[in-house]
């Protein structure tokens, strides 16, 4: 294939991979989303393959491994571990773009000095992300301590191996073409691969997917970076959306929770129960209620919205929610889910949870719909959330989720939380919503809570 000619095939790719990403906007069309984009990878694949008239047989290998895990991975790896799956994934794109800029520096080390710094800078953030991810994944599979690693002088530490990473580069620069220059260039390896590691642990376990968003966008600039090494348009390209699209869900979930990047990786959030000082705890009575109590509040309802949280996750309660909801709506009631954007601890956790339930893509309402007519429903069913209906968030200025957006269940006429205790959730705060006047706590785990209302209804008490 001609150089114009596989550059309209890439083309081609290149639309498919941006349609992709904006059907990946909707839970309606996300599904078709990626399937657009996987076409439109496969022929940017198979036109690059033609192209460069390859040794196919190690091609062949190694799409047939990669093809076997990749299968495997879908068939076996469980819904609730699609974040390490993710941060695996993007650690092995990290790692590609590493060993890819590796080659060309290893085959041809007298290359121009501007591009040894983009060589240079591709496998610095290629092995960032992957050492990074490979601790991400480490954190969310419990294979070593969730906990924030902190300790005094990090930053320092931090700095000095990145002013490594810098000064190696810039002697590279000067000396591309000799044995210290490939001295200088493995010391950049050695010193990302350091610093992918040094940067991450200093998160907590639960705000992990933030960093595996980022780390997603590293990927991508590591992967255009090496498409400008070895010349490829569509690397090029699909580096640069990867990269822009984790950078953009970053802030998404930065806001979604109002703190900033910084705070994520600095700060150590929800290791440490925190009450403001000098700080009472929320006023009111918890009223406890049973399956039967929660079977007539919610059997003269009119309308009723499950609020899905983290909980809903751990108790895999997301299928027999559905039955309880379809039992509702032919007792007549209208049944909305309302979702918040960072409810559970993965971008789009509940929808995915919920779509795996077969719940009706256009009953789920989000925040911003739900909110402005919260006085209008009758019952709001908090399902394992917590921090996400937190009142402090909109009315204690001390509170460290104070600006945080949540879905004011408090404001509906009558709340039911579903939990098992009185503990509080990721950012580690007391609940007022669990004492509010309208409120009733139904205690026990989410699944069984749901299945005794299931069986209520069933039986039509
Ligand atoms: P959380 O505030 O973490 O609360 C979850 C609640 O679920 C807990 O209070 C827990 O109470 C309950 N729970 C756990 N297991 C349960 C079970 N088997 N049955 C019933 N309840 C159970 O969850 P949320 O409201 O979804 O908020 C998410 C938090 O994670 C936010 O603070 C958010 O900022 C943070 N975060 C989210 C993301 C993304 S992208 N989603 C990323 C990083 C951080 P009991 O122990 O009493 O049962």
């Amino acid at each position: 294939m001609s150089f114009i000619g596989i550059n309209y095939v890439y083309v081609v790719s290149a639309a498919m991979f941006i349609l992709g990403l904006k059907m990946l906007g909707s839970p309606a069309t996300a599904r078709r989303g990626n399937l657009v984009s996987a076409l439109g990878m496969l022929i940017a694949i198979v036109a690059t393959l033609l192209a460069q008239g390859l040794d196919y047989r190690w091609i062949l290998i190694g799409m047939l491994i990669g093809g076997a895990i990749g299968t495997a991975g879908a068939y076996f790896v469980k819904m609730t571990a699609m974040p390490e799956m993710v941060a695996l994934f993007n650690g092995s794109g990290g790692l590609a773009s590493l060993l890819l800029a590796w080659s060309e520096y290893h085959q041809n080390p007298a290359m121009a000095p501007s591009l040894t710094l983009v060589t240079a800078l591709s496998v610095f953030i290629g092995g960032v992300a992957f050492t990074g991810s490979l601790v991400a994944f480490g954190k969310l599979a419990g294979k070593i301590p969730q906990r924030a690693v902190i300790y005094k002088g990090q930053h320092l530490i931090n700095g000095g191996i990145l002013l490594v990473a810098i000064g190696a580069a810039t002697l590279l620069y000067l000396k591309p073409d000799s044995l210290t220059g490939y001295l200088f260039f493995v010391t950049i390896v050695l010193v990302a691969l350091g610093f992918g590691v040094t940067s991450t642990i200093p998160v907590g376990g639960a705000d992990i997917p933030v960093v595996i968003s980022l780390l997603n966008s590293y990927t991508g600039l590591a992967a255009c970076t090496a498409g400008f090494v070895v010349s490829n348009t569509i690397l090029i390209v699909a580096g640069a959306l990867v990269g822009a699209s984790g950078i953009i869900l970053t802030r998404l979930m930065c806001k979604a929770m109002n703190r900033s990047l910084a705070n994520i990786f600095f700060s150590g959030f929800g290791t440490t129960t925190a009450r403001a000082p000098g700080e009472d705890g929320p006023k009111g009575e918890v009223k406890p209620a049973s399956a039967e109590d929660v079977y007539y509040i919610l059997e003269a309802a009119d309308s009723v919205a499950f609020v899905p949280g983290y909980g809903l996750a751990v108790a895999q309660a997301q299928h027999v929610v559905k039955e309880l909801g379809d039992l509702l709506e032919a007792n007549g009631a209208e049944v909305v889910y309302a979702i918040h954007p960072v409810a559970g601890r993965m971008p789009g956790h509940m929808n995915v949870l919920l779509a795996e339930a077969n719940v009706p893509y256009d009953q789920l309402v989000e925040m911003d719909d739900i909110n402005p007519r919260m006085e209008t429903i009758d019952v709001c069913v908090v399902i394992g959330a917590n921090d996400v209906v937190n009142p402090a968030a909109v009315d204690n200025e001390k509170s460290p989720i104070y600006g945080m957006p949540i879905i004011e269940t408090f404001r509906a006429k009558t709340v039911i939380v579903l939990k098992r205790s009185m503990s509080p959730g990721f950012a580690g705060i007391e609940n007022a919503l669990f004492y509010g006047e309208n409120t009733r706590m139904y205690f026990g785990d989410a699944k069984a809570s749901v299945q005794a209302l299931v069986a209520e209804f069933k039986s039509g008490n």
